[in-house]
């Protein structure tokens, strides 16, 4: 994808309460079929892509950056360079001593989970790159700090400034106030807050970029429980709260701040996540959302574009896709498998901060069998090691893996079960003639099929928008996800769960490449259906949500890289 023109400064629907009547789960019926039309219309065809302008209109160009403009802002110390944790100490419960919760441990938080990771330069142009991916490099998720208790500043709501590195105060909470949010999250806890810009993306994407502002949360989601786990701590996503309850916390429905913004350039609230420094054995039941709400705000939002495109599918699926109040969630009890091994002793906050994506692959890098192993074994949940604990459902989503390169594995295609329980009915899906052989050189818990042996990579290239990464690399996948009964039966909101997962999944094939020397890129753009066919997949039982490549890299030498932060000379 060619990387966006950076902008000068310059700044969706306002969050308001959705058709939401009933029945399953707390959406309706037409909520869902809302979603999976949206999910239908959104595919890229071989004949056709999904609807988009066609061309990118440089003069709309939205500022990747949200700032609040007459909030207190607190400078972050730089410090991720001081925290030694080693990448593979990540994995094993325990191994990694508990960070002090401060303001230069959240400050290493948020440098690790939603900062910059370097610049780069083209023909006088400059942008900037993050710690989390995102579609395009576009970033629609904003990030926000809900801190109870006083950390050297007050108690309240942040906004975080990736650009600045540095804390925007959008609320400040009072003695009792903080006091009612300590009482109800656990002791040394606090949140961070997701929320997303989904015309940030739609403005180069269109119709389907609502899919990649999931995906981008699904990062993120991913990038915060890596960079908690890298201070000894753990992080959960808080998922029985209602997308009203999150944009009351976040401050993104206050008309008054958003006043003269128009509503592309609001923000539609995501996710909560409780960081903690112990695993959170019962997470909240409520939150005091009332109180925060009447709490003391301050700060205008910026416009991020002068003009806007209506992309009306975007603002109904975002409606129907609202999640309600629901259930906590049942404490999710992952099949025990053996311990997580990592060989990679470098730090993990350098490994997060060196992660990119590669622009091209060089088609003859291979991988050794055991460390695509190790990396497919990272996919797997397991009891308290990150980053899938964060995430309180069983996976929902399995891979499908085109092998090029991998030394010792004949080259083909094969399938990668995150749960066992989904075998009968992929099984029972899928093309009739494949083989389903259990891949025996790997370790016995790893549930990997061989389905064909075949010389794949002209096919991997034509379903991933003919992109040649998808053919290049050691391996490319595409992820399937149990789609429409989860739909069906858990409600629309589930339609955006999903995509966060892939998201995750990507986040984790990211590190995992870092780690193994190599580099990887995910891939929004593919045909959806001709995977499907491939596949022998009909209909919408299982649908594939997002692709990754994994290999050599090639570096475009043409461009410069700035470190992220010179501009800011603080340490
Ligand atoms: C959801 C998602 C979809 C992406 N799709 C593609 C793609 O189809 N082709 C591609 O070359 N890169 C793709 N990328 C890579 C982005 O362009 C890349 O993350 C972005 O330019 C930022 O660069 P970085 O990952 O090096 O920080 C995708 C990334 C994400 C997160």
């Amino acid at each position: 994808m060619p990387e966006p023109k950076p902008l000068p400064l310059a700044t969706y629907p306002a969050p308001c309460k959705r058709h939401i009547t009933g029945s399953v789960t707390g959406t309706s019926i037409d909520s869902i079929t809302i979603a999976m039309s949206y999910h239908a219309q959104t595919k890229h065809h071989l004949d056709h892509y999904a609807r988009s302008l066609g061309y990118l209109d440089w003069a709309t160009q939205p500022d990747p950056f949200r700032i609040f403009a007459g909030a207190v802002r607190i400078d972050l110390p730089l410090a991720a360079d001081g925290l030694g944790t080693p990448y593979a100490d990540l994995f094993t419960p325990l191994a990694v001593p508990t960070q002090t919760l401060d303001l230069r441990s959240i400050a290493i938080l948020f440098e690790l989970a939603l900062g910059l990771s370097a610049w780069k330069e083209f023909k006088g142009n400059r942008w900037a790159l993050r710690c989390n991916p995102s579609s395009g490099n576009l970033h629609p998720t904003e990030g926000y700090a809900i801190l109870p208790t006083r950390l050297q500043v007050e108690a309240g709501v942040y906004h975080y400034v990736s650009r600045d590195h540095c804390l925007e105060q959008r609320c400040l909470l009072d003695g009792s106030a903080a006091a009612e949010l300590a009482e109800a999250l656990s002791p040394g806890s606090f949140l961070v807050g997701l929320s997303s810009i989904h015309w940030r993306e739609a403005w180069k994407y269109g119709e389907r970029a609502f899919r990649y502002c999931q995906h981008d949360v699904g990062h993120a989601l991913g990038a915060v429980r890596y960079a908690a786990a890298a201070l000894g701590w753990s992080a959960l996503l808080l998922d029985w709260l209602s997308d009203d309850e999150v944009a009351a916390i976040l401050g993104l429905d206050r008309a008054e701040d958003f006043a003269g913004v128009d509503r592309h350039d609001r923000e539609h609230p995501d996710a909560l996540i409780l960081v903690s420094p112990a695993p959170v054995q019962v997470p909240p039941r409520a939150l005091p959302v009332a109180t925060i709400r009447a709490g003391h705000w301050a700060g205008q939002a910026n416009s991020l574009s002068v003009s806007h495109m209506d992309w009306e599918i975007i603002d109904e699926v975002a409606n129907a896709t609202w999640k309600p109040v629901t259930d906590p969630p049942e404490y999710v009890k992952h099949t025990p498998l053996p311990p997580l091994v990592s060989a990679c002793r470098t730090s993990a906050a350098t490994l997060i901060r060196q992660r990119r994506s590669c622009v091209a692959l060089d088609g003859q890098t291979s991988i050794p069998a055991d460390t695509f192993f190790q990396m497919l074994d990272h996919l797997l949940p397991r009891q308290g090691v990150p980053p899938w604990d964060m995430l309180p459902w069983s996976p929902l989503l399995h891979v499908g893996i085109f092998v090029h390169r991998i030394v010792g594995l004949a080259p083909g295609l094969y399938m990668l079960e995150r749960d066992r329980l989904i075998h009968d009915r992929l099984r029972a899906a899928v093309q009739p003639t494949f083989l389903w052989e259990k891949v025996t050189a790997c370790p016995e818990h790893l549930p990997l099929y061989c389905l064909m042996r075949e010389d794949l990579r002209r096919t991997a290239q034509i379903v991933s928008c003919h992109q040649e990464i998808a053919a290049e690399g050691a391996f490319s996948l595409g992820m399937i996800a149990d789609f429409a009964e989860t739909i069906r039966s858990k409600g629309a909101w589930w339609y955006r769960r999903l995509f966060w997962e892939a998201g995750v999944l990507g986040q984790v094939l990211y590190l995992e490449a870092e780690a193994a020397g190599v580099r990887s890129t995910g891939i929004g753009c593919y045909f959806d259906d001709a995977f499907h066919e491939l596949l022998g997949l009909a209909g919408d039982e299982f649908q594939d949500l997002y692709h990754f490549t994994v290999g050599g890299p090639v570096e475009d030498h043409r461009l410069m890289t700035h470190p992220p932060y010179a501009h800011l000379y603080r340490t």
